[in-house]
């Protein structure tokens, strides 16, 4: 198939050459008689001209033209008239008249247009995907996807890693979400899990030697979706041996300065580090997004014995008492407000007290309680001014964190205090390693089980678990993680101590996990790696909400592919030949 060049290259400097070109209709119309084509492929449009006085035959054929057509045409490259030129198309000075038209298939009317700002719901994009991948914008998603994918291989490639690839059908590895099962046949009433990460086959690659291994890796996990998550997604995994935290923080930072230099031709100092602490205690999240201030105040002392009854109980029973201050807020309705109080109940608060500072007056339902001498120590702990809206929560450390963090990001993207051109990466450090579930009433581990405890530490381990900090280090940009890792356990005697902290006995490790401790225990190196979410890299590139805009086939929320229909219905007898019974 004779092809000269893609549809978006033609230019003026190509005028007279004989081309053909190829590609679907884009729009077509007839002028009284001659027939203009716009035609495109992945790079852009070109205009077709068929004039019937020029060539009789391929204009008759274009009679039949319609939109989405495919078809290749021959012709002579020329420039337009001045009144024609198209400035917004980059093959706007030139036009090919067309000598000879091929139809190579023909198109049913599509539900869409083509187009950048075609309005339709997310459902019919995704139930022609195929239609939708033609428009400009999804192909340069899919153009960045590819960049991203060279830019990494490129770069483990230069540092010695080697790409390895882990099996699918596997068995279950913990990353805090549920499997995805898969029935063997062979040996009825036992199931493959899908791996949620690679974790434990890096890990083993380290005791096989590998010392430095990448992977471009699908994952997944059968949880709760949003824009962010899909059950089926692909990390950057990476795992070294013979490292510390430093070393894979160095060289994940590297490829990510990498990526946003190669691609947005942006450049980036060292990443800052915060430690999960301080990041909880000031943005009341382990993911802060740094590219505004607004940060949490904490005033639990100021109220231990207040007259207001809300914050002396939170004082009172261990928990806290913190602002969050809104510069200009005092303009806000009481229906705005009423807003945030409904959001900042659902995120589990048990209200939201207020006050607003306008022209020196205090409004708000519960300054009548405090005395002088709570709103001077207020004023000056939270810098208030006049204008300001402040926000109180008032409840254990994780639901004030958690209410006045998400508020914190709300308020600032309703009020257009983020500057969207802005990137701010930032590495947490120091996380706890484990969690207390108070409805289970028992610890997990905040990244997953294999993560070391910082050395200093270790001999906490059973008598104060939740003190112990974990060496684990998460990437943030934006409020956004894209990645996590770990110094893992190398040694079985401290895997297994962690096993039991998390509640799994000597014979639950032995069963789930014996492969593990197995091969800890023949000459495991101390390793340590880290996993970004390629999508979410992605996504902030091509400046865009969802990761499915960055998947070709992605899922919906409800974990479906509206396209295949997938999952479906399967036959009585592939159930039977499982040893599966409909429920
Ligand atoms: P973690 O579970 O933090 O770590 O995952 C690493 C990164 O993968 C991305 N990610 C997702 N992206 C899209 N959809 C999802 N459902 C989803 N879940 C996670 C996030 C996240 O930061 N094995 C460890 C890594 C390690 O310790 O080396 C792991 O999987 O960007
Ligand atoms: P109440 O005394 O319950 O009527 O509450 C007075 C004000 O305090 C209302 O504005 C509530 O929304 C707010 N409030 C109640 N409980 C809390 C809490 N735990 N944290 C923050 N504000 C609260």
């Amino acid at each position: 198939m004779d092809r000269s060049c893609y549809c978006g290259e033609p230019r003026k400097t190509d005028e007279g050459t004989a081309l053909t070109l190829a590609g679907w209709v884009h729009s077509r119309r007839d002028h009284g008689g001659v027939i203009f084509v716009d035609l495109r492929d992945r790079t852009g449009l070109v205009q077709i001209v068929f004039n019937p006085e020029h060539n009789h035959d391929a204009h008759t054929v274009a009679g039949d033209l319609r939109n989405e057509f495919v078809i290749r045409v021959k012709g002579v490259l020329r420039p337009r008239t001045a009144e024609t030129v198209n400035p917004e198309l980059p093959t706007g000075e030139v036009e090919l008249m067309a000598d000879h038209l091929e139809i190579l298939n023909t198109a049913v009317p599509s539900p869409f247009a083509i187009e950048d700002d075609a309005h339709i719901t997310e459902n019919v994009r995704l139930t022609h995907r195929y239609l939708d991948l033609r428009r400009p914008v999804m192909q340069r998603h899919l153009r960045t996807r590819s960049d991203v994918y060279r830019i990494t291989r490129d770069h483990f490639e230069s540092h010695g890693f080697l790409e390895i690839e882990t099996p699918t059908l596997t068995r279950s590895t913990p990353e805090g979400a549920r499997d995805y099962l898969v029935p063997s046949r062979v040996t009825p009433g036992s199931f493959f899990a899908l791996p949620q990460s690679p974790q434990l086959f890096k890990q083993l690659l380290m005791v096989g030697g590998v010392d430095r291994y990448f992977q471009i890796a699908r994952c997944f996990r059968d949880e709760d979706l949003r824009a962010d998550r899909q059950p089926e997604f692909t990390q950057i995994d990476l795992e070294m041996s013979f490292v510390d935290a430093d070393d894979v923080m160095a060289m994940v930072e590297d490829l990510l300065k990498k990526l946003f230099s190669g691609i947005l031709g942006l450049d980036f100092g060292a990443f800052p580090r915060l430690a999960y602490d301080e990041a909880m205690s000031r943005f009341g999240s382990d993911r802060p997004d740094l590219r505004f201030e607004m940060e949490l105040t904490d005033v639990t002392d100021i109220f231990g014995q207040s007259e207001f009854k809300v914050f002396r109980a939170a004082a009172d029973g261990g928990g806290v008492v913190k602002t969050l201050v809104v510069k200009g807020g005092a303009q806000m309705s009481r229906k705005e407000i009423d807003d945030l109080t409904e959001l900042a109940v659902e995120l589990g608060a048990k209200g939201l007290a207020w006050i607003k500072i306008s022209d020196g007056e205090w409004q708000s339902p519960i300054v009548k309680f405090f005395s002088e001498g709570e709103k001077e120590a207020l004023a000056q702990r939270s810098r208030l001014e006049d204008g300001d809206l402040v926000l109180f929560g008032a409840d254990s450390f994780k639901v004030v964190s958690d209410v006045l963090g998400t508020l914190r990001c709300r308020i600032a993207a309703a009020r257009n205090m983020i500057d969207p051109g802005r990137f701010e990466f930032v590495w947490i450090t120091d996380f706890p390693l484990v969690e207390f579930d108070e409805a289970e009433k028992r610890y997990f581990a905040l990244h997953h089980p294999f993560s070391a405890p910082c050395r200093r530490d270790e001999d906490k381990l059973e008598s104060d678990p939740a003190s112990v900090k974990a060496d684990a280090y998460d990437v943030v940009l934006n409020g956004i993680e894209l990645g996590g890792g770990s110094v893992r356990i190398h040694r079985p005697e401290l895997q297994s101590r962690v096993f039991k902290v998390l509640g799994i006995d000597d014979e639950e490790a032995a069963a789930k996990f014996g492969f593990l401790l197995d091969a800890l225990k023949h000459g495991a190196p101390p390793h340590a790696g880290l996993a970004l979410g390629l999508d979410r890299i992605v996504a902030v590139l091509v400046g865009c909400e969802s990761i499915r805009d960055v998947i070709a086939f992605p899922k919906t929320q409800r974990a479906a592919c509206l396209m295949t229909t997938a999952p479906s219905e399967v036959d009585a007898a592939q159930l039977r030949e499982l040893g599966l019974k409909r429920a």
